[in-house]
């Protein structure tokens, strides 16, 4: 193992049993310690008199890889390779997506095409029972690394061979695997960035009715601050919005759209998931022929800064654009697109995930995975009424002037030094903020609109009400 400095993250231990006693009596050694950036124990030891290395990672955070490997006995080094915690549930959700995959169709075919150390091969073939896996990470340098992960599943040989590892670059075995018509139902590209380039060649690799798990890291593109990169690499020009992550997978999503079309395909997708540490973009897609249909959900977004109010912009309207507010403040609408303007999710699919992760114990105290409330938050967001974007609260209530700055500016008076006061500030803050979201659904359900809330931000609410009237009914509450 070579060296590194307490704190950064070199080696995954999974625990198997020993959390718990185990942690708390290395915890009692001089050269233990708790990591605050990936809140993790860890345990250091001297390599060379001048040099610590990190030993162990004990992880004592729940929401991580070590539910699986707990029961099946496996652990991962991560080595020097890429690796991230926290892409924890982006994998879990990849493998309950895989493994109903298998249990529908009976066989699984895996390329597993940037992994890494390996971790997604693993467990495509442990918990989704893969049938194959190809693990390839165009680095070298990580050969040994995910051979050693790999090999705690026997490897097979000729027709029954499990798994196979390359350094490739992704495009060459995807080009590969269709030259040879070796076809894969499962095809991860768990890139870094904004890089568009896998997406054809993926869907020339995947079996017709195959899923293909997409990933984007570029928050600042699709947050609207490189609207020329977003256009090479998605065909959609972005501008920055009030909803800009939940654009991010509209954008990854619009990408995969624009090239499954030239190839006569279309796709729909199963679930999309932001996470803000990254910020990483994950969109799981179902590629099926044909072309799109005419309702392909696949237009522009207008939002007016002026009024707040967001719109789709179908392309036959492209000439007629302006706001219903009709303040026509130059500058005031903003429009991006072309972007996936449909559902994010099939609560169906998503039903039949979160089924699956019951039946796995990934959802039940102690398990520390917070995947069903995810599902479920997933599962509200599916309703096809609702339209893109989200309305954050305290927009809202800017707009709606119905923050409560007389206790707001007292406190701000009584405290004006003291570093308490942001804190009460917020706790004040969200709870005004909890209960108008609280008043604001209960109203709107009367009114007949539609709310959720959506898993991107936690202090806003999805609906298909405009924001004219939010305001109007955030105000009558107030007044209530
Ligand atoms: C985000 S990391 C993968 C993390 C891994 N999937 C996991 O869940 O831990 C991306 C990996 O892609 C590899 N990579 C970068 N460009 C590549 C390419 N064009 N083809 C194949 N692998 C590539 C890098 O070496 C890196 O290990």
């Amino acid at each position: 193992m070579s060296e590194q400095s307490p704190g950064q993250k070199r080696f995954e231990m999974v625990l198997g049993g020993k959390l718990g006693k185990g942690v708390l009596q290395i915890m009692d050694s001089p050269v233990a310690g708790w990591d605050p950036f990936t809140k993790s124990y860890y345990v250091v030891r001297f390599l060379r008199k001048e040099q610590m290395s990190l030993l162990w990672i004990y992880d004592i955070q729940p929401n991580l890889d070590w539910n699986w490997a707990r029961l099946n006995g496996a652990s991962i080094d991560a080595g020097d390779t890429f690796f991230r915690r926290e892409s924890a549930t982006g994998r879990d959700l990849g493998v309950l997506a895989a493994s109903l995959h298998k249990k529908t169709h009976h066989s699984l075919r895996v390329l597993d095409a940037l992994c890494g150390c390996g971790i997604r091969s693993l467990r495509y073939l442990i918990e989704a029972d893969a049938d194959f896996v190809w693990a390839n990470d165009a680095n070298e340098n990580h050969g040994n690394v995910i051979l050693s992960n790999l090999s705690q599943v026997s490897r097979g040989f000729g027709e029954n061979r499990r798994w196979v590892v390359t350094h490739c670059d992704a495009n060459a075995v995807m080009a590969d695997s269709f030259v040879h018509k070796e076809y894969f139902d499962f095809i991860d590209v768990d890139s870094f960035g904004s890089d568009s380039s896998f997406l054809r060649p993926a869907f020339n690799a995947l079996r017709f009715g195959g899923l293909l798990y997409l990933t984007s890291t570029d928050g600042y593109t699709s947050g609207g601050h490189r609207p020329q990169h977003c256009l090479a690499a998605y065909g959609a020009y972005l501008r920055p919005m009030p909803y800009s992550n939940e654009l991010g997978l509209r954008m990854l999503i619009a990408g995969a759209v624009r090239e499954a079309s030239v190839l006569g395909y279309h796709v729909a997708p199963l679930f999309s998931y932001y996470s803000y540490h990254g910020p990483v973009f994950r969109v799981l897609l179902q590629v099926k022929r044909g072309k799109l249909p005419n309702n392909s959900h696949y237009s522009f977004i207008g939002y007016c800064n002026k009024c707040g109010n967001s719109q789709a912009i179908s392309w036959d309207r492209l000439g007629q654009i302006r706001c219903p507010c009709n303040l026509n403040v130059p500058g005031s609408l903003l429009v991006s697109g072309p972007l996936y303007t449909g559902p994010l999710h099939s609560a169906t699919y998503l039903a039949e995930m979160l089924n699956l992760a019951e039946q796995w114990g990934w959802t039940g105290n102690g398990t520390g995975k917070d995947l069903k409330k995810l599902l479920k938050q997933l599962i509200d967001e599916s309703d096809p009424k609702l339209p893109f974007g989200f309305i954050k609260l305290d927009e809202l209530a800017s707009r709606a002037k119905i923050d409560s700055p007389p206790l707001l500016t007292m406190m701000s008076a009584l405290h004006k030094n003291d570093p308490r006061l942001d804190l009460t500030k917020i706790y004040w803050k969200s709870l005004v903020i909890t209960s108008i979201f609280v008043a604001i659904t209960w109203w709107m359900l009367q009114e007949g609109y539609v709310t959720s809330r959506s898993h991107i931000a936690s202090n806003a609410i999805k609906t298909n009400c405009p924001m004219a009237e939010c305001i109007r009914i955030a105000r009558e509450l107030r007044q209530c």
